[in-house]
């Protein structure tokens, strides 16, 4: 088919909840792919975040294709060789005890938010169920991660929300304390936020909520759904703050590009879902966990990491030229662009056109390329980008 017909096809049937852009995809290698009709792009965006090793990287095609070969799914109640050495791996490069398996960023949360009521309920009884996330976070679609989102824009049209939230504003610890009374059971946050416009948390904000959270027996909650998986140059975000949380969510870039979400706990929080009070029927397919082992094998790596930096610096720096630029916002290869003169979706529609993908996050720009990008990848998509904001 051709583009404007699998667009067409693609309207007609599928329920219109993203404001889509005119791109077909077919076939893409690393972070360059081509659409239905041939043309080329770069790739800035990763499938928001999600194709952590690029377009249909080889090692991750021949593991996802062998496991689909062997065994595609058994259910949870049985064992499997491949999402257990998964789900090893993860938790040793993260710290944290164990892991529970789920198909998304917003079920890894529902997850965490689960164990932070459920720990502190085993423990102080009624009442003691208060999760304090930032205003500005996104957490997820569902009825409960879109309660814990602390934008009022994601509080609309399907009421009643999730009562037990409370929204602090970033970095004010002055409003951190007094948010916090004997109701409170978990601080959630993300170090970078993501969806809110690619802003880092300060140190100074993360290390109270810690102090605070070590005080009260409060647990903290990190969600690394966009921000981990070596997005920012450490394999979690938090590791820039020298903070290890009770619990962490990942998903996004962690399956490689297949669904994936899963919630790591440390210490008693690994231990509060006992049988039946969590579930998932997909969760820890082993055709993602095999794909999810290649993503760790790499980005596991320190060189890879310290690539990762590097090529955001690279990235930065030929930002900080280019004109209507007035700053860049985010860590690693997350970075947020903030513009004058220009609109962000504007210039969003124009890469598009001319052979570049790229996001938005609130006003700004986001880019969010492939962890694998090249540099000659890297300089394609600057050189377009720099070519559109000079009104050419
Ligand atoms: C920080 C964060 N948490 C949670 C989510 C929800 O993830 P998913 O769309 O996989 O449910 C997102 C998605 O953008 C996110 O950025």
């Amino acid at each position: 088919m051709k583009s404007t017909e699998i667009i067409k096809n693609y309207d007609n049937c599928v329920m219109h909840t993203y404001g889509r852009v005119s791109l077909a995809s077919e076939a893409g290698c690393n972070a360059s792919c081509r659409d239905a009709d041939g043309k080329e792009f770069i790739d800035f965006g990763s499938g928001i975040g999600t194709n952590s090793l690029g377009f249909a990287d080889s090692a991750w095609a021949d593991a996802v294709s062998a496991q689909a070969h062997c065994i595609q799914h058994i259910s949870n109640y049985y064992y499997n060789e491949v999402s257990g050495n998964f789900a090893r791996k993860l938790t040793s490069l993260t710290g944290m005890d164990k892991l529970f398996f789920g198909n998304s960023g917003a079920e890894a949360n529902e997850c965490a938010i689960k164990i932070a009521r459920k720990y502190s309920h085993d423990r102080y009884g009624d009442g003691r169920n208060t999760i304090i996330t930032l205003q500005n976070s996104f957490h997820g679609r569902t009825i409960a991660t879109l309660s814990a989102t602390g934008q009022d824009t994601f509080h609309q049209h399907f009421f009643p929300f999730v009562g037990g939230f409370k929204y602090c504003p970033a970095n004010d610890i002055t409003a951190l304390h007094e948010l916090v009374d004997d109701t409170v059971c978990a601080i959630m946050f993300e170090a970078v936020q993501g969806e809110g416009g690619v802003i880092a948390l300060d140190k100074a904000f993360v290390e109270e909520i810690f102090k605070i959270a070590e005080q009260k027996d409060i647990l903290t909650i990190a969600d690394e759904v966009q921000c981990g998986c070596g997005r920012t140059g450490k394999f979690l975000a938090v590791e820039h703050f020298g903070v290890t949380p009770d619990i962490v969510t990942m998903a996004k870039g962690l399956g490689g590009g297949l669904p994936i979400g899963v919630c790591l706990a440390k210490g008693a929080a690994a231990e509060v879902l006992t049988p039946g009070t969590h579930g998932s029927t997909f969760g820890g397919n082993p055709v993602v966990c095999a794909g999810g082992t290649v993503v760790l094998d790499r980005v596991g790596e320190k060189d890879f990491l310290d690539e990762i930096s590097a090529k955001g610096e690279y990235i930065r720096k030929a930002l900080t030229d280019m004109p209507h630029v007035v700053s860049v916002s985010g860590l690693g290869l997350m970075l947020g662009i903030t513009l004058d003169g220009v609109k962000a979706p504007d210039i969003l529609k124009k890469a598009l056109e001319k052979g570049l993908l790229v996001l938005t996050a609130k006003e700004k720009l986001r880019l969010l390329p492939p962890l694998t990008i090249t540099y000659e990848e890297i300089d394609r998509g600057l050189e377009i980008l720099r070519g559109i904001l000079s009104g050419e």
